[in-house]
């Protein structure tokens, strides 16, 4: 039998629901904070986040799921959106737009080739929202206040928000040096990709996945010892505001994030519920000041986060909540005998022509049976159409919640049924 491949999963009736709904929620949201939707293709030049993630990231490095196509192109599926969004707000010049900060969120799969876990999936749904042309603090403590909204709307408890500054550039090559002096006399202790690092760049070592124990990681120099006034300035502005909105933070020296467009403003979402597994972040961003330059578009500032619905998800069952999620059927067609069996599905089709959700039986079952799935799916009307009831132009119909029944007449069934059921 073919199996699924490695790291993905299907969605299935019953768990689809939750997605949906949370889905739906994180549009709302958005359309309250005034983010507009953007749609972007699942594959991409490999160029674009060789670019723009960084060729020295191991997302692009190791995790990258790269093909050629027929017409011999390098093309990539997409390992995050970030990129992608930029590219597109260069291709058609929304720099332009009269509205700014141009203000997007996006919702599909992105692909990475990671070692299947807990929480860790080859391809995985993000939600996330990027704000561009706006270097106004302001907006870095609003996309925050997003993300955790969600996560509050959702009635998520135990999410921790932490931020760091990664500063500008000026501060990033002072504290690029001091990296370099730091690791160069015992670089041969390192990874053969940290001694690669440490040339092209430097912090990716700090986020080394087989080095992370060795001695010279805790002492590694902090970005925050190497912030310029304006750098640490624009830190305190954020963080002012954040208080000003009540959102709780810590500030995390050591928070670098695993991509390298990332200045300023750098944070993640984790969450604290007991049992969520080793891989505790819900949600990463940060500011990308310098990265719709990179991608051959004019100097704009830029801010989003993403996160994955899957890791919010095993939140959300690791705090035990359960989502309010209804399956809504309002009438089960109940036939008895053939005539009424085959007048049902007239029947039916008039009930979803007038808008209502409403199912029938189609494996010709015994009426106790039929009246077991309307039980099932909740049906809060039961319409029972019999030999009798079908000859006198008749109706019975049964409000499921409180027992109780009434008979209305064929001809004007969709009228009585849609006052019935108000
Ligand atoms: P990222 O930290 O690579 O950032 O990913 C963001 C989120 O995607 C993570 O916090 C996690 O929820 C989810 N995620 C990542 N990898 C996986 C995986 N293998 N399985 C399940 N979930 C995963 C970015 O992608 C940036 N583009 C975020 C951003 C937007 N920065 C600025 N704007």
């Amino acid at each position: 039998m073919v199996k699924i491949p490695r790291g993905t999963q299907d969605i299935l009736p019953g768990t689809v629901e939750k997605w949906q709904y949370i889905e739906e929620k994180a549009k709302e949201l958005c359309q309250r904070f005034q983010y507009q939707e953007i749609r972007t293709p699942i594959f991409e030049h490999a160029e674009l986040f060789l670019r723009g993630v960084g060729d020295t990231t191991d997302i692009v490095q190791k995790e990258m799921y790269v093909f050629k196509d027929r017409g011999e192109r390098d093309l990539a599926l997409r390992p995050e959106g970030t990129a992608a969004v930029v590219r597109a707000f260069v291709e058609h010049k929304m720099f332009g737009y009269a509205n700014q900060p141009v203000k997007l969120f996006y919702t599909g799969p992105m692909f990475r080739y990671e070692r299947p876990q807990a929480g860790r999936y080859r391809q995985f749904v993000q939600f996330g929202v990027e704000a561009l042309g706006s270097e106004d603090p302001a907006i870095d403590a609003e996309v925050i206040g997003l993300a955790m909204n969600l996560y509050e709307t959702l009635g998520l408890k135990k999410v921790k928000l932490v931020i760091n500054s990664l500063g500008d550039s000026e501060s990033r090559s002072a504290h690029r040096e001091a990296l370099v002096a730091h690791f160069q006399p015992r670089i041969g202790e390192f990874c053969a990709d940290c001694q690669n690092r440490l040339e092209k760049n430097p912090l990716r070592i700090l986020d080394c996945k087989k080095d992370r124990h060795h001695e010279l990681m805790n002492t590694a120099p902090s970005i925050i010892d190497y912030l310029n006034s304006e750098s640490t300035l624009y830190f305190g502005k954020v963080q002012q505001y954040l208080q000003r909105m009540n959102i709780p933070f810590t500030v995390d020296a050591t928070l670098v994030r695993g991509l390298d467009y990332y200045n300023h403003t750098a944070f993640e979402i984790m969450s604290e519920a007991e049992g969520f597994g080793a891989i505790t972040t819900l949600c990463g961003g940060g500011r990308y000041n310098g990265l719709v330059e990179m991608i051959d578009g004019p100097s704009t500032p830029g801010i989003g986060f993403a996160l994955s619905i899957e890791r919010l998800i095993s939140a959300l069952e690791a705090e035990n909540i359960e989502l309010p999620i209804k399956q809504k059927v309002d009438c089960y067609v109940v036939s008895l005998g053939d005539s009424a069996r085959e007048y049902s599905v007239k029947l039916l089709h008039q009930l979803r022509q007038a808008g209502f959700a409403a199912d029938k039986d189609y494996l010709n079952r015994k009426a106790k049976a039929q009246f077991k799935t309307a039980d099932r799916i909740n049906a809060r009307f039961v319409a029972i159409l019999g030999e009798d009831e079908l000859q006198n132009g008749k109706v019975k119909v049964k409000n499921m919640e409180n027992g109780e029944q009434v008979e209305l007449e064929l001809a004007q069934f969709i009228q009585q049924f849609s006052e019935l059921s108000q």
